[in-house]
């Protein structure tokens, strides 16, 4: 099997990609990313030997196109991941993630390949804080932000050439993934980098917001289940019942680094801040038989300020220009 995974570089994609290295011996993996400010060749270092990188983006047509040829399925990440950058700058994702996608899919349709599209429960807008209802498949597409709609708009172009080409192709959607290799810039990493290097969590607005937390190798595990077992044409919601608010998860944080569970400071609000999101799995746990591993959040947070602490080398060359950047906004 030949698997080329785009955005393999990223925090998703390279923890993917260490799965797949270990636990699928038989896989052959190409790795195509762009190497962003969000891609590190670094975290792919582990499993070097056993992967190619190609440097490239997937906006570049013919590099796409050849690469796709030469592969069994394509497991697509890459995209420009942050809110907060897409309210900054919002173009790039307009490229990667809309442009980007529209590549991969001519690709695919043209090789007659397999696709695998990686996406998020925001395309679904948010809930409000006491509503029972959570995210389903059925759910309908209400993005907020430009990040939002740029993968909305991505997941829409995936189901409109299955329907329109035939491609096969399957949608997944995942909530809020933590775990190690993921970038300074968001929230977990800068809170746990932040206390490690004696400075406070910043928590935006009220800290009310939820997230729905799941360990990025759940994710992953989500991930090979529909890739082995999932029926074309389909959408799974990828989810671990692991809902939390952003002033939990950061007095979580300082409880396992031992510092009292009132040093942070609350700084400005993101501008048209998701209130909520929750996943419900039911159709991947009932169908494809998957369960998360990590069932309870603060063992996965205790591991991953684990990671931190042992991989300051991995994270440090990034901290400093993130926080000027948090700065500049007054955040
Ligand atoms: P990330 O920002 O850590 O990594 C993205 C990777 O894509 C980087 O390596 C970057 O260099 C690469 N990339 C960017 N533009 C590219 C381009 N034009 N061509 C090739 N490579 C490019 O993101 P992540 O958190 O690992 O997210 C991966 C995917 O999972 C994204 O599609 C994201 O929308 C989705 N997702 C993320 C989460 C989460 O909590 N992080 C949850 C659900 C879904
Ligand atoms: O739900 C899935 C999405 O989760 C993915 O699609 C995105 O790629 C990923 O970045 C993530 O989006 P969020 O905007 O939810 O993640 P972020 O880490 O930026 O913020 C999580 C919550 O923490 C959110 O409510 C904003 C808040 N926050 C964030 C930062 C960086 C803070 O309170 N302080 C911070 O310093």
């Amino acid at each position: 099997m030949r698997l080329l995974v785009t955005g393999g570089a990223g925090f998703i994609g390279a923890n993917f990609v260490h799965q797949t290295v270990t636990h699928r011996p038989d896989h052959q993996v190409t790795v195509l990313d762009s190497l962003t400010y969000a891609g590190n060749r670094a975290s792919l270092e582990p499993v070097a030997s056993s992967v190619e990188l190609v440097e490239g983006s997937i906006a570049d047509g013919p590099l796409v196109d050849r690469l796709v040829a030469e592969h069994d399925i394509v497991v697509n990440f890459a995209a420009e991941s942050h809110n907060d950058n897409s309210l900054r700058d919002p173009e790039p994702f307009l490229q990667t993630n809309i442009i980007g996608t529209y590549r991969l899919l001519e690709a695919v349709r043209a090789h007659g390949k397999r696709l695998h599209h990686v996406s998020t429960d925001e395309v679904f807008g948010d809930l409000e804080l006491d509503d029972p209802k959570r995210f389903t498949e059925d759910t309908p597409y209400r993005p907020s932000s430009p990040y939002s709609s740029t993968k909305a708009g991505a997941d829409l172009l995936v189901r409109a050439w299955v329907r329109s080409f035939g491609i096969e192709a399957t949608i997944s959607n995942c909530s809020n993934n933590y775990g190690p290799y993921q970038h300074v810039e968001k929230f977990i990493p800068r809170q746990v980098t932040n206390i490690l290097s004696g400075v406070k969590p910043k928590v935006y607005g009220a800290g009310a917001n939820v997230r729905d937390w799941i360990h990025v190798d759940d994710h992953n595990r989500a991930l090979h289940a529909i890739l082995d077992g999932g029926r074309l044409g389909e959408t799974y919601l990828i989810g671990a019942d692991g809902e939390a608010d952003n002033l939990t998860v950061v007095r979580t944080l300082l409880r396992v680094l031992g510092k009292a569970e009132d040093w942070f400071d609350f700084v400005g609000d993101r501008p048209g801040h998701d209130l909520r999101y929750a996943i419900d799995a039911g159709k991947l746990r009932t169908e494809l038989g998957w369960t998360p591993q990590y069932a309870d959040l603060e063992t996965g947070l205790a591991a991953t300020v684990a990671w931190y602490r042992d991989n300051e080398a991995w994270w440090a060359p990034a901290k400093a220009a993130t926080e000027a950047g948090y700065s500049a906004l007054g955040r």
